[in-house]
């Protein structure tokens, strides 16, 4: 293991919850739970999430949290440190790689969220038009969006080679309070929308005739990605957590914000998307970049400043979350890079940065020129959404829990989360119990769900 340079830590506690609020809080929040709310019947999903991130998120994340914070070292070194010589390594290994192919894909996702809101700001998007079209002529044209996503990997970068606290810590401090200001603004405009009720009602009254045991597997995988979970993400982070950081109440407040800005995604996008006739809240992943735009060109024909406004609003919201959350990816893989090849942070990122975009490049091409190209049947960008997150991160959890239930001295754990047994933590047996014996099960069900389901 070589280490050359000195470790950072996160220097308040205002900037630990900040930074792994930003982790948690990305386009899985604005973009994916809105998503699959509308799929899966509105108020009885959220009614299984909400358990389901106090199940099981809650305790995979106090998990990575002591492991990270113990070792004080990137994903792989943690588990080698805490596990000399045994296979457990496996997971560090797979929590970087898979941080890494998510990040490409992320990249280019957010690339769109950022050309979104340049169209916006210009006054391009809110013109009447088929969008569509407008989306497909877009995202399968070989050149803008990789321009796009490129800036946004340059601005990612911007932060992570200013390391852990004059970057990750001083932007998401900046970040995270403007996030929520936003989210603030655009729910109280929602409200005033004509379809406001109908919204709310979807949103608040739950059907539980639409519960399957398909849409309660999908309310767990929507749980792990939306907290950062199982790829090593906050362990990093928490390998610069200070020894009087309290890892339980981090990973409750962690969880809150996280749901918080879910939902009240929620509460902004479905008022919207009612407010228009013959618009329906389950269009799938185009809401954000189909539907959206068509709903805020119609809600606001009258007053098209306000819409800007509100699209451009709505996009940098977008953007602000996916960036703290690539803050994250892009963390786990550089750490790793310096800290096991005493390669500096400078040049470590800049690595991490351009093989990063070189897949971002052909993630992006799959939705254009390379859309034929397939490997086991689906695109490049769908290849590695495949394997991050139906297959590597529901074992990564898996593989967390097993490690932090049976193969970590109870002693360690406990003192861990207590910092030493100078916090209470009273539930103490609960967390045992569902890290031993419910999150596994819960967890190997999903994993068979969605590979034979
Ligand atoms: N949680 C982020 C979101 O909601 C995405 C993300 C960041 C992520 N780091 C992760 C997902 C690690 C899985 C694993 O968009």
């Amino acid at each position: 293991m070589k280490v050359t340079e000195k470790r950072d830590n996160f220097t308040s506690k205002l900037g630990v919850v900040l930074a792994a609020a930003g982790s948690a809080v990305g386009l899985g929040n604005v973009w994916r739970f809105p998503t699959e709310v509308g799929n899966n019947g509105g108020a009885a999903f959220i009614l299984i999430y909400l358990l389901c991130v106090i199940g099981v998120g809650v305790p995979v994340m106090m998990s990575e949290f002591l492991i990270g914070r113990h070792t004080h070292a990137n994903t792989i070194t943690a588990f080698s440190k805490l596990a000399p010589g045994k296979w457990w390594r496996i997971e560090g290994v797979a929590g970087v790689f898979v941080a890494f192919l998510i990040l490409s894909y992320y990249t280019v996702i957010s690339g769109w969220t950022l050309y979104y809101l340049v169209q916006s700001l210009r006054g391009g998007l809110l013109v009447s038009q088929d969008y569509s079209a407008y989306f497909t002529a877009f995202s399968s044209d070989p050149y803008i969006p990789i321009i796009y996503a490129a800036v946004f990997m340059l601005m990612t970068h911007w932060v992570i080679v200013r390391g852990v606290q004059s970057g990750i810590e001083r932007f998401s401090k900046i970040m995270m309070p403007m996030l929520l200001l936003i989210i603030g603004i655009l729910v109280v405009c929602s409200f005033g929308m004509p379809g406001a009720g109908t919204g709310l009602r979807f949103l608040l009254k739950p059907d539980f005739s639409k519960v399957t045991a398909s849409v309660v597997l999908s309310a767990m995988g929507q749980a792990f990605f939306s907290l950062s979970l199982a790829m090593g993400c906050l362990c990093t982070y928490a390998s610069y957590f200070t020894s009087d950081t309290k890892l339980v109440k981090t990973a409750f407040s962690v969880c809150s914000i996280d749901t918080f800005v879910a939902v009240l995604s929620g509460f902004i996008i479905f008022p919207a998307v009612f407010s228009v006739p013959n618009v329906n809240p389950d269009e799938g992943p185009g809401l954000v970049f189909v539907t959206l735009p068509n709903v805020f060109n119609i809600a606001f024909h009258n007053v098209p400043v306000l819409g800007y406004a509100f699209s451009g609003m709505f996009y940098l919201l977008l953007l602000l979350a996916a960036l703290t959350s690539a803050m994250s990816l892009h963390e786990s893989v550089t750490a790793y890079v310096i800290e096991s090849m005493g390669i500096p942070r400078k040049k470590a990122s800049a690595m991490v940065s351009c093989s990063c975009m070189a897949l971002g490049v052909l993630c992006s091409l799959s939705f254009g020129v390379l859309s034929d190209v397939t490997v086991f049947g689906l695109t490049f960008f769908g290849l590695f959404d495949f394997c991050a997150s139906k297959i590597i991160m529901p074992a990564g959890g898996l593989v967390i829990c097993l490690f932090a239930g049976w193969y970590l001295d109870r002693k360690l754990v406990y003192n861990e989360l207590t910092n030493g047994g100078t916090v209470p933590f009273r539930l103490f047996r609960l967390y045992v119990f569902l890290v031993r014996y419910v999150v596994p099960v819960a967890i190997a069900l999903i994993f068979i769900n969605e590979l034979f389901g």
